[in-house]
């Protein structure tokens, strides 16, 4: 199945960056820039950008930092301001 369209970019192909990734690093979140970056290429639209990090979350691979950013600072997450939830619509 053709993830990304823009780069014609398989799940498989996903799929095995994300592995090389986590062999590489064990310790880093598999983001969908690092699957680009590890591909060779660079999103174009970014539509399938969250489709990326579902299928490497359904690996069991973590997508984003264990922490937020900044958690060393004073606060928790919860005081960080919500962020807009952005929707696509279907074309
Ligand atoms: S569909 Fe992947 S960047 Fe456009």
């Amino acid at each position: 199945m053709i993830v990304c369209s823009c780069n014609v970019l398989s799940h498989k192909q996903i799929e095995a960056a994300a592995e090389r990734l986590v062999e590489g690093a064990p310790d880093r979140p598999v983001t969908a820039g690092r699957a680009f970056r590890a591909l060779g290429t660079k999103p174009q639209c970014g539509g399938c950008l969250e489709l990326i990090r579902h299928l490497v979350r359904e690996m069991g691979i973590p997508v984003t930092c264990p922490e937020p950013l900044g958690s060393v600072a004073e606060g928790t997450a919860a005081d960080l301001p919500e962020l807009p939830v952005l929707h696509r619509e279907a074309v």
